[in-house]
């Protein structure tokens, strides 16, 4: 081959190298969506943890639309959030998600499904008295710290 269509060759790669190096990681957009969808769960959720401690006032209205936001949030498409291989071990510094999610799957499964089920038990009942969402209340605090406790590192 003329030296010359090597130089070609060597460039044409180098470009294409250069390229997917440049290219984002589609496991850190799934981290950046799993987290968003955290974060969101905390927002509704947290106004209604407020109510049911006596630190924020009950407002029937207001409880009954976030706990129907915090159903929809516990119950959004998030499988592909959670690619494989996307641990705190492989991704330091992004994410908290312990490598156990994976290992012992479907454990996080079942954390999810409980979450999803206390949620939709909330939503019925949440704006109907402070009574009526402090009945449901205890079991979504439940399900958010029993998937943290086994799922979730400390710190990142
Ligand atoms: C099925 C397991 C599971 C359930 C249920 C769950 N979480 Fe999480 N949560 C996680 C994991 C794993 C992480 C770490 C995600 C990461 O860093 O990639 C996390 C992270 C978070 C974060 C940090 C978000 C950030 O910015 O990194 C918040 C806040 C949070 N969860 C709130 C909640 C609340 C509130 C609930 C209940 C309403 C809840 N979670 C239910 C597993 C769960």
């Amino acid at each position: 081959m003329h030296s010359f269509a090597r130089w070609i060759l060597v460039l044409i790669g180098l470009t294409l190298a250069l390229s997917a190096s440049a290219a984002k990681d589609p496991n850190e957009d799934a981290i950046k969506a799993r987290r968003a969808v955290m974060t969101l769960q905390s927002w509704y959720a947290g106004p209604l943890f407020q109510m049911a401690k006596g630190a924020m006032e009950y407002d029937a209205e207001m409880a009954g639309i976030y706990a129907a936001h915090l159903n929809t949030m516990a119950n959004v498409e998030g499988g592909a959030m959670w690619p494989e291989g996307t641990d705190n071990g492989a991704y330091a510094g992004k994410t908290r998600a312990l490598p156990e999610l994976w290992t012992t799957w479907p454990e996080a499964g079942k954390k999810a499904e409980a979450l999803s089920e206390a949620a939709a038990a909330l939503a019925e009942v949440a704006g109907d008295g402070l009574d009526a969402l402090r009945s449901k209340i205890g079991a979504v605090g439940k399900a958010c710290k029993g998937c943290h406790d086994d799922f979730r590192a400390e710190k990142m």
